[in-house]
């Protein structure tokens, strides 16, 4: 299977910029909670497909038993190497979600953060998610609200071919359960602030959402789409075991 990584040109740009943004996100912890009630990942084995250059991995890896990061552009790979450096129970490996570099049923939460799985097109993803899974596995997909304004108005601005409700709608087909998190991105000055907003939006939506928003921080709304991995035998009809 050929991996034909999905261009991410915040981070792969503005590396240093992603960075500021990524400390700014969920001030609040919002999403880890959200996580946290579908599963804890105490003493599990986590994959964190798409992490980019690796900032949630250290999170995971505070309570995980082993946490891979998956990552197919080499620059950020390096990245993220870099920053695990040092802890035991994280490795990081150059692939795509379209083709893990990992055995059937060796994990326990895979978990991608505004990577690859942004609705039609990400069915193999899907299924190696599956794949790699064991019975009673999760799998969590964090991705922004586009539902949710202002952000999510500024991100229908730039993508006017975006229907949030038809992503939705695909997951829910799938068997997904949404769950809509809001929380606050949180600046320590307006330079960051701006800069983040500048990489995230063509020039004028940029210039409007920066003009928008007053002081150091900003309501931001994701969606987390969660499906666990059927721990019985299926058969047609229902569960036996
Ligand atoms: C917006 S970044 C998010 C990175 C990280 N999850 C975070 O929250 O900091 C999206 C990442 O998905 C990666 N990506 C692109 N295509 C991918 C694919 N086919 N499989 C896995 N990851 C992919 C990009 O290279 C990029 O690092």
């Amino acid at each position: 299977m050929r991996v034909s990584p999905v261009p991410s040109p915040n981070i792969w740009h503005w590396p240093e910029v992603y960075e500021r943004e990524n400390r700014a996100q969920d001030a609040a912890g919002a999403i880890w909670a959200a996580l946290r009630e579908v599963t804890d990942w105490a003493g599990a084995d986590v994959v964190d497909v798409g992490c980019g250059d690796g900032y949630h991995l250290p999170m995971f890896a505070r309570t995980a038993r082993t946490v891979t990061g998956i990552e197919p552009h080499p620059p950020l790979v390096a990245r993220a190497e870099q920053r695990v450096a040092g802890f035991e129970n994280i490795k990081v490996r150059e692939a795509g979600a379209e083709l893990l570099p990992l055995k059937e049923s060796s994990a326990d939460l895979v978990h991608a953060r505004t990577a690859y799985f942004f609705g039609p097109g990400c069915e193999p993803g899907l299924a190696e998610a599956d794949r790699v899974l064991r019975p009673g596995g999760v799998l969590a997909i964090v991705d922004l609200d586009g539902t949710r304004g202002p952000y999510g108005d500024w991100m229908r601005a730039d993508l006017p071919r975006y229907r949030p409700a038809e992503v939705e709608r695909f997951f829910e087909r799938r068997g997904f359960t949404l769950r809509r998190v809001d929380t606050e991105w949180r600046f320590p000055d307006r330079d960051s602030l701006e800069a983040v907003l500048a990489i995230e939006f063509s020039a004028p939506v940029a210039r409007r959402a920066i003009a928008a928003t007053e002081g150091l921080t900003l309501p931001v709304g994701y969606r987390l789409h969660t499906r666990r991995k059927p721990s019985g035998l299926l058969v047609p009809g229902g569960r036996i075991r």
